[in-house]
């Protein structure tokens, strides 16, 4: 049998095991912000044939399928395949489940899919430019990839890339080096394994893009709703800073 190529990027997911999974579902982030967001960006997705590339436990592909999409979910990390098929037998969803690297999705066929989805993902993939590349192959011609990332000039490295200063609404971001480090291990917010962070500027975002020939359609920096700022004060920092990036873009 084929074997999933392996990189820094999926050998440090796959040691995370399953911590990612409760931190995924109870985030507030994550849940009240990053992906309504996200599902509201995508829109209707009716019989469209959509991929989730970096699936994680599954959330997003569950819940594209319960809205008539056809899903097929891939993330280098076994346990979240595993964790993913689980969720998706317990509530009777077709979805095809995929283990590979983002950069070699081998045995998945080219030019099927209307949308590929890169949630929170392309941030912490090793081979940026050999991702993309494998998303236009998979993409139909004018399929669109939507993609969120961390805010590549509103967080960083908090030591000494793009920290923090202060507390509650009034903190601010402070630069110290946009450029500088590219990658460090450190765990996820709450969480206690390791994992390798990439900071990728905006020049390198949008240049790749170029290069493997995607077109943007869309950018969003949003802001947090009344309704989202009054669960926390870091939902309501949202209102001031915008911590994550989303991109439509078109093969
Ligand atoms: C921050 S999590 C986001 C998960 C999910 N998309 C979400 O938003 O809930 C990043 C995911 O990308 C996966 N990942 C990281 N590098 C990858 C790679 N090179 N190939 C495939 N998946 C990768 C990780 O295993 C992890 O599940």
């Amino acid at each position: 049998m084929k074997e999933m190529n392996q990189d820094s990027s999926t050998i440090a997911w796959n040691a995370m095991g399953d911590e990612w999974f409760e931190l995924a579902q109870t985030g507030e982030s994550r849940n009240c912000f990053i992906m309504p967001n996200m599902l509201n960006f995508i829109g209707n997705v009716k019989d469209k044939k959509i991929l989730d590339l970096g699936c994680g436990e599954g959330g997003y592909s569950r819940e594209l399928a319960k809205r008539g999409a056809q899903l097929v979910s891939v993330d280098c990390s076994t346990k979240a395949i595993e964790y993913a098929v689980s969720l998706a037998n317990k509530e009777n969803l077709q979805i095809e489940h995929f283990v590979r690297n983002s950069n070699n999705l081998f045995d998945i066929e080219s030019e099927q899919f209307d949308i590929v989805l890169c949630s929170m993902m392309l941030m912490d993939c090793e081979d940026f430019e050999g991702t993309l590349r494998e998303v236009v192959r998979v993409l139909k011609p004018n399929g669109r990839l939507f993609a969120s990332v961390l805010h590549p000039c509103f967080d960083g490295n908090h030591e000494s890339g793009i920290g923090r200063q202060g507390v509650g609404i009034d903190r601010q971001v402070v630069v110290m080096n946009y450029f500088e480090p590219k990658e460090w291990e450190a765990p996820l917010w709450k969480g206690t394994i390791p994992v390798i962070w990439r900071h990728r500027t905006m020049e390198e975002y949008i240049k790749t893009f170029c290069k493997v020939g995607l077109t943007i359609v869309d950018l969003n920096e949003p802001k947090a709703s009344e309704e989202q700022a009054r669960i926390s004060d870091a939902m309501a920092w949202l209102k001031k800073i915008p911590l994550y990036l989303y991109w439509e873009l078109k093969k």
